[in-house]
């Protein structure tokens, strides 16, 4: 990175993109879309929304400017919606503060921690799947997919995970609003959620709970350079941690068992020796990155590799690009189960690398397993069903029906 002005010769050479991924498409399509814009250049220029923004389409441009928060600031998180009204903590941080709230709230999400949810995880997998297979079928995504992640988060917690049920339409009207379907509906939600997660900070506060294992008890009392939390910054982070675990978590398990029940030889693999299964999701995470990008401003003015970029820029850093690079990886857009090196970006990289990383893929391979074990054999209800992927920058699949003999 050199320090420079804008030259908007430069600028002005540089390819167009042609999509625009606020756009709901018919499953897999983005990944095409993706691909073609990373081949047409590694810097694009994006002007599909009122804010046009730049691209970084390739892999070692992405993970260098995901290292350098001191350049690619965190104010804007969607580039294609920069002034969301969202709040998010720690995303819109950058250090020396993010350092620091990441310092308190690491802890709760390091490997350790997420071995102790362990046999909550498994138990509850089990049931669930035990309740499922009678039917025969069922929507992947609602019976399934969503229901693991909002359980979990609330254990992570310490909420109790019987009001899953209530959550999970919280927060599927909450996600409807963020991608600017029912906004009235989502307010509500929001409001609601805001109050419950209040209500069990206040009760804490009458009743503090040990703050070695309770998360919200350490969180009232953690310190800040001196200062404790305030009670609306807690509330932002655990509404952040609720949008930022639970959709995610629910898609990427779609795109697994979207995968999987069309490739007989991967779930087969899976079944026989579930060993296998972390990095069967290893390399799915890679081949099906959902959360497609990851939103920067430019904070000084500067030349980033030939492209000069003024301050105030906003930028689109092309996580689900890079991680289908073929530069970095070789058969790139092809499921290799053995893959020697499989750094992707599905998790982001640099100060800002998901919170959940751990959380995530032990969820993710311990439903997969308990799935298997109880239903090694299924196939989509009808493969000419229309599944599509949402866009906004973080896909989902709409719904997956998958049916098993009995
Ligand atoms: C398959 C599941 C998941 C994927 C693919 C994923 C992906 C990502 C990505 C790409 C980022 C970086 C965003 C950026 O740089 O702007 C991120 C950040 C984050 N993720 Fe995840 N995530 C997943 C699950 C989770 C879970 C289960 C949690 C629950 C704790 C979580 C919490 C967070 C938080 C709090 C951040 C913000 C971190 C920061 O800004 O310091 N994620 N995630």
């Amino acid at each position: 990175v050199v320090e420079s002005g804008s030259d908007s010769s430069i600028a002005n050479a540089c390819p167009r993109a042609t999509t625009d991924y606020r756009v709901d498409r018919p499953v897999y399509e983005t990944y095409a879309r993706l691909d073609a814009d990373r081949e047409a250049g590694p810097f694009l220029r994006a002007e599909f929304t009122d804010h046009p923004f730049w691209m970084v389409t390739r892999y070692d441009h992405v993970l260098e400017a995901l290292q350098l928060p001191d350049v690619f600031g965190n104010e804007v998180i969607n580039p294609m919606d920069p002034h969301m009204s969202v709040d998010l903590l720690p995303n819109k941080l950058d250090p020396p503060d993010h350092t620091k709230l990441r310092r308190v709230l690491n802890r709760w999400f390091a490997p350790a921690a997420v071995r102790r949810l362990d046999p909550l995880l498994t138990r509850r997998c089990a049931e669930m799947v035990a309740e499922l297979r009678p039917a025969g079928q069922c929507d992947l995504v609602s019976d399934f997919a969503i229901r693991v992640p909002t359980e979990m988060f609330l254990a992570t917690l310490g909420l109790p995970t019987e009001d899953g049920a209530q959550f999970v339409v919280w927060v599927e009207k909450i996600f409807d609003g963020f991608f600017g379907r029912d906004v009235e509906g989502a307010a509500k939600a929001g409001a609601a959620m805001h109050a419950y997660f209040d209500a069990a900070a206040e009760e804490r506060v009458r009743r503090p709970r040990d703050p070695e294992t309770d998360f919200l008890s350490r969180m009232l009392v953690a310190e800040i350079d001196g200062e404790r939390i305030s009670r609306e910054d807690l509330l932002v982070i655990c509404l952040t941690l609720m949008a930022a675990g639970l959709d995610t978590t629910r898609s990427m398990l779609g795109y697994i068992f979207y995968h999987l029940a069309q490739h007989s030889e991967d779930r087969q693999r899976i079944v026989d020796d579930p060993t296998a299964t972390p990095r069967t999701i290893e390399e799915m995470l890679r081949l099906y990155p959902l959360v497609i990008m990851s939103g920067r401003v430019v904070r000084r003015d500067i030349d980033f590799h030939g492209l000069p970029m003024s301050a105030g820029d906003v930028v689109w850093l092309g996580l689900g690009s890079a991680s289908r690079d073929p530069r970095r990886f070789e058969r790139a857009d092809e499921f290799v189960v053995d893959r020697p090196n499989p750094h992707h970006l599905a998790f982001a990289a640099g100060p800002h690398i998901c919170l959940g990383i751990h959380l995530a893929r032990q969820e993710l391979v311990v439903a997969v397993n308990e799935w298997h074990r109880q239903i090694p054999d299924y196939q989509l209800v009808d493969p000419t069903d229309a599944v599509t992927e949402r866009g906004g920058g973080v896909m989902s699949l709409s719904s997956l029906r998958l049916e098993w003999a009995t």
